[in-house]
C-alpha cells in the first residue's frame, strides 16, 4: 500500500481558535485523511505563551515561541495564522507567502486593512491565502461566494455578522432592557469583550463586509468606502416602537452592486418580523445573498467561537492541501482583486425607507410642520405613530415610517427640523428600513 502523502501544518497562535484547530485535527484527522487522500500533519504550534493550559493535549515538543523558525521549516507546507491583529500576524503571513507556502487565516481586520498587499504577495509567489473563518465563523460563506455562486453576478448581500451585537439586540428586545445593562451582562457572560468598541461600534462588521464585498465584486474595498454605524447607546424604546410597527432592529451589513457602483455599509436596520433575517437571534450569524442566476440564498450558523472557527480553518487547510497535491491553485484569486477599479456609490445617493423618532413638542401644529419639511424634501410618510404624553411632559415621541428617500435629502430634512423653533427638543433618531427588494 502506498504511503499517504503528508501535508505539514504550522499553527501560529495558540488561543481559543488555535486550540480548536489542534483539537479538530486530533478528533477528525483520520476522517479528513480518508476524505482527502492525504494526511494533515501538525508540525508545530507557535505562541509567545506556551505554558498556559489550552484545554487540549498536545505533545510539548510541538510547542515553540519561535513562529518565524516554524514557518521556515522545510517540512511545513501550510501556515495557519490565528494571532489576530495587524502586527506580528502580518509579518508572519508575508514571510510564509514569500516562501510560497499557502496561508490560512481568520484575520478579517488584517484582510480589510491590508488585503490588497497580501493578495498581491500571494500572487507574486504563486501561492494563496484562504480566509473562510474571517467571516461568519463556521458558515461556509466564502466558499459559497467563491465557488458555489461563481456563475452569478451578485446583486446584493445582507449580513448579520457580529454575534455580540446580535446577542445584545436580542436581549434588549426580549427583556426590554437598556443597552448599557445588556452590554455589562454580555461582558460578564463572556459574549462581549471588556473593550467592546470593535463590536458595538460596527467596525468588526465593517471588516467582514469589506471582505465579502471584495469577493462579491472582485475589487479591493478600502475601509473608508464602508459607511459604519454601530449599536452603542441604542434606545430600548426604539426597539419596542419598531416591534409595535412589525419590525426588528438588526445590525446589518448591506452590500449592493449596480450599474452606478457598489454600496458597502453597516448600520442598525429595521427588518420585517416575517423576514428570515429577523429570526436570527442571539450570537448567531446569517448572510443572505442574491445572485442574478440563482435568486436568493441564505446561510446561517454560529458566527464565532472555538469550534465554529476551527471548522472553517480546517476546511481551508483541506483546500490548501488538495491544491498543493494538485501542484497549483484551482482558482485564480487575482479575481478577488480585479484589475479594473470598481466605483463606490456616494452614500448620499442611496435610497431607502426610514424609521424616524422625533421628540416633538406637544402642541397643535408641530407634527404638521415636521411633515411639511419632509414633503419639501420629497419624503413621503407611510405611517405615523404618536404616543400619549407622559403626565406633565412637554415633548412626546412621534414615530414616522417614511417612503423611499435619498439619504442626502433625509439628512437635510432632519437637520432642518432639528433647527426649527418649537418643534423638537433634540435631533431625530433615524434608522434605515430594509425591504430586500
Ligand atoms: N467579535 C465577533 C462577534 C466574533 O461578536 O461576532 C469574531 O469575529
Amino acid at each position: 500500500m502506498s504511503k499517504m502523502k503528508e501535508i505539514g501544518v504550522a499553527v501560529l497562535g495558540f488561543g481559543t481558535v488555535g486550540a480548536g484547530v489542534v483539537e479538530t485535527l486530533q478528533k477528525n484527522g483520520a476522517l479528513l485523511g480518508e476524505r482527502l487522500g492525504l494526511r494533515l500533519a501538525l508540525r508545530g504550534v507557535a505562541d509567545l505563551d506556551v505554558k498556559t493550559d489550552r484545554g487540549v493535549a498536545v505533545d510539548p515538543a510541538l510547542l515553540t515561541t519561535d513562529g518565524a523558525a516554524l514557518i521556515a521549516r522545510p517540512d511545513v507546507d501550510v501556515v495557519v495564522e490565528l494571532i489576530g491583529g495587524t502586527g506580528a500576524a502580518k509579518a508572519f503571513i508575508l514571510q510564509a507567502l514569500k516562501l510560497g507556502k499557502p496561508v490560512v487565516t481568520a484575520n478579517k481586520k488584517l484582510l480589510a486593512e491590508h488585503g490588497e498587499e497580501i493578495h498581491r504577495v500571494a500572487e507574486e509567489h504563486k501561492t494563496e491565502i484562504l480566509f473562510e473563518a474571517s467571516v461568519g465563523g463556521g458558515i461556509p460563506i466564502i466558499k459559497a461566494l467563491r465557488e458555489g455562486l461563481c456563475a452569478n453576478r451578485i446583486q446584493s448581500l445582507y449580513g448579520i455578522l457580529n454575534g455580540t451585537c446580535n446577542y445584545i439586540l436580542t436581549r434588549m428586545e426580549e427583556e426590554k432592557l437598556p443597552f448599557d445593562e445588556v452590554l455589562k451582562a454580555a461582558q460578564a457572560a463572556g459574549y462581549a469583550e471588556a473593550e467592546p468598541s470593535l463590536d458595538v461600534d460596527g467596525h468588526d462588521t465593517a471588516h467582514k463586509a469589506a471582505v465579502l464585498a471584495s469577493l462579491a465584486y472582485g475589487c479591493n474595498v478600502p475601509l473608508n468606502k464602508v459607511s459604519v454605524a454601530g449599536i452603542r447607546g441604542m434606545a430600548a424604546a426604539d426597539i419596542a416602537y419598531a416591534a409595535e410597527m412589525g419590525y426588528r432592529i438588526k445590525l446589518l451589513a448591506i452590500i449592493q452592486g449596480g450599474a452606478d457602483g457598489v454600496e458597502v455599509g453597516v448600520q442598525p436596520t429595521l427588518v420585517k418580523h416575517s423576514h428570515q433575517l429577523a429570526a436570527v437571534s442571539g450570537v448567531f450569524n446569517a448572510v443572505l445573498v442574491k445572485g442574478d442566476v440563482v435568486g436568493t440564498t441564505l446561510y446561517y450558523g454560529r458566527g464565532a467561537g472555538r469550534a465554529a472557527a476551527a471548522s472553517a480553518v480546517v476546511a481551508d487547510l483541506a483546500d490548501a492541501a488538495l491544491n498543493l497535491r494538485a501542484g497549483g491553485r484551482r482558482r485564480d484569486l487575482s479575481a478577488v482583486h480585479a484589475k479594473t477599479p470598481v466605483a463606490f456609490r456616494d452614500p448620499g445617493e442611496i435610497v431607502a425607507r426610514h424609521y424616524l423618532r422625533f421628540s416633538m413638542k406637544d402642541q397643535p401644529g408641530t407634527l404638521a410642520r415636521a411633515a411639511t419639511v419632509l414633503g419639501a424634501h420629497r419624503i413621503g410618510i407611510d405611517s405615523v405613530m404618536q404616543k400619549e404624553a407622559a403626565k406633565g411632559a412637554a415633548y412626546v415621541p412621534v414615530i414616522f415610517v417614511t417612503g423611499p428617500a435619498q439619504e442626502r435629502e433625509m439628512a437635510a430634512a432632519l437637520a432642518e427640523i432639528a433647527a426649527m423653533d418649537g418643534v423638537v427638543d433634540r435631533p431625530a433618531v433615524a434608522y434605515r428600513i430594509e425591504d430586500f427588494e
